[in-house]
């Protein structure tokens, strides 16, 4: 169990700190996953009193908390208790003197308590300023490279890890200045989530689906990842990125690789990230050419979500009136290896579309021969495993069968496993089980440097390749849609389509 351990959070006024990080920490608390000399300090600009802090973050646990506050009457983790474990430290993050100020009162806190002091950073702040909290922490000797008995020292870097192939490998620099790379904690909050940690315990321990998992069975791969929200408040951070950047990058890719890698030799952080890393260097890298045929790009219109009006991306707070920010992307990825090789993988995500919904779909290869057919049975269902990552987190297997009658019919049916049923405890939030792994120092569900560098890579040739021909215009789609017609032309060019979800 993490213990004696100081948190300092960078942008503890932020969103995430209230929304994720804080209840991610208390749910730890109530769980009994943290002992009680774990300490948690917010470094922000704003002037305010620990008392204020703790007021501000009990009403954000009220709203955002799978553990409500008051449970401590009924045997949780009270809430005033946990209060009482966090501070606050007013701080400009630029200012070297703030840093000193910071290590001192650490130093007060630690003396408080015995034993070794563990030190983790998380920076939740806009990535702007993620260079410089790193060189101020080395500067004002916040940092222990190597682990002794006096405690550790780790980082947790929140997305968007850089912008580009190169700004994120002077990223990766900047920190590995300062930091061993065992101590760098790269966070991608999907990995975060039970389904997604499903995909590898399904893959390697069930027998039955393993020897499918390959071209000789497998016709494609669809990973669809669809909002029904718009940039939320963001826009001006959208319209810098883009969905290709936002979530391309980070989410889908890791997707993608946990479903294409080869078995790791160990169920151990590097093993299985060397296997990811295989997968990502094996991606047919994009021409311009390439990008042109198998890559579309499309922003939101006007439309209803739900029944209700929304307003076009251009009409978003913060986004430029005449914007071609892609705020939906559709592509076919090749993987050239061995597994892979002719097993196209279609990657579809968008803000503003008919349905939230993650899903992977493996499409498996027809049946060898059209028995059926002279029974009026032309057409078959191909079978499809769908990977619900959420909402309605399961696995269904779609297979066909005889509808009862005397005639041959075959209708699609549906073997279904929801976590709901199955399983009665609530799932765990992502940044809890995240947290919990850096504290105890398990870094399998974060990014190493490689594979955010090899990521990277990709996206930025289909940037590269859009930039060299920039469109006055970019395809626009009803928003509560499922996208602009280029993207069903996109896969019906394979004599394929999107699944109907
Ligand atoms: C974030 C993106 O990383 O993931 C957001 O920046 C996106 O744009 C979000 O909305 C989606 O996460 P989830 O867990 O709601 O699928």
């Amino acid at each position: 169990m993490p213990s004696h351990t100081q948190i300092v959070i960078f942008g503890a006024s932020g969103d995430l700190t209230q929304r994720k990080l804080l209840p991610a920490l208390y749910a730890l608390s109530c769980e009994n996953l943290l002992t009680d000399d774990v300490t948690i300090v917010g470094f922000a600009r704003k002037e305010k009193g620990h008392e204020q802090f703790r007021t501000e973050l009990g009403e954000a646990i009220g709203q955002h908390s799978r553990f409500k506050a008051e449970a401590g009457e009924s045997g949780k983790y009270p809430w005033e208790t946990f209060a009482g474990r966090v501070y606050y430290h007013k701080g400009n993050f630029v200012n070297a003197d703030d840093y000193t100020a910071l290590l001192k009162f650490l130093d007060s806190l630690t003396s408080e308590n015995t034993g070794p002091s563990n030190r983790l950073f998380y920076l939740a702040t806009p990535p702007s300023v993620f260079q410089v909290i790193i060189r101020r922490l080395g500067e004002a000797a916040l940092v222990t490279k190597n682990a002794t008995g006096d405690g550790w020292t780790r980082i947790i870097v929140e997305k968007p890890f850089g912008q580009d192939f190169e700004t994120a490998g002077t990223l990766n620099n900047s920190i590995g200045a300062v930091f061993n790379e065992d101590q760098i904690y790269r966070i991608d909050h999907y990995l975060g989530k039970e389904t997604v940690q499903n995909i590898l315990v399904f893959r390697m321990s069930n027998g039955i689906f393993e020897p499918l998992w390959n071209n000789h069975y497998i016709d494609h791969v669809q990973i669809t990842v669809a909002e029904q929200l718009g940039v939320e408040g963001r826009g001006g951070y959208f319209e810098e990125a883009g969905i290709l950047r936002d979530m391309i990058q980070s989410h889908v890719l890791q997707l993608l690789t946990l479903i294409a890698m080869e078995p790791p030799a160990a169920f151990e952080a590097n093993a299985i990230r060397d296997e990811k890393v295989k997968v990502l260097h094996a991606i047919r890298p994009y021409s311009q050419s390439d990008v042109n045929e198998h890559v579309v790009r499309a922003q939101y219109g006007t439309g209803h979500i739900n029944g209700d009006d929304v307003v076009g991306y251009r009409k978003e707070p913060g986004v430029n009136a005449k914007s071609t920010t892609d705020s939906f992307v559709a592509m076919r990825l090749d993987i050239d290896n061995w597994r892979w090789a002719g097993v196209p993988f279609y990657l579809r995500v968008g803000k503003r579309l008919a349905k939230r919904v993650t899903e992977v779909a493996i499409y498996f290869k027809q049946a060898p021969y059209a028995l059926f057919r002279s029974a009026g049975c032309h057409t078959l269902e191909p079978n499809v495993l769908a990977l619900r990552i959420q909402p309605n987190e399961g696995i269904s297997l779609g297979f066909g069968s005889k509808a009862p009658g005397t005639a041959i019919q075959i209708d699609p049916v549906q073997m279904d496993f929801l976590y709901e049923t199955s399983f009665q405890d609530a799932q765990p939030e992502a940044y809890e089980r995240l947290l919990f792994d850096c504290l105890i120092g398990d870094s399998t569900l974060f990014a190493r440097r490689d594979e955010i560098e090899h990521a990277w890579d990709l996206v930025t040739r289909i940037l590269n390749a859009w930039n060299a021909i920039p469109r006055p215009q970019i395809p626009q789609y009803q928003s509560g849609s499922w996208g602009p017609d280029e993207s069903d032309d996109l896969i019906r060019k394979d004599l394929r389509k999107w699944r109907k979800l």
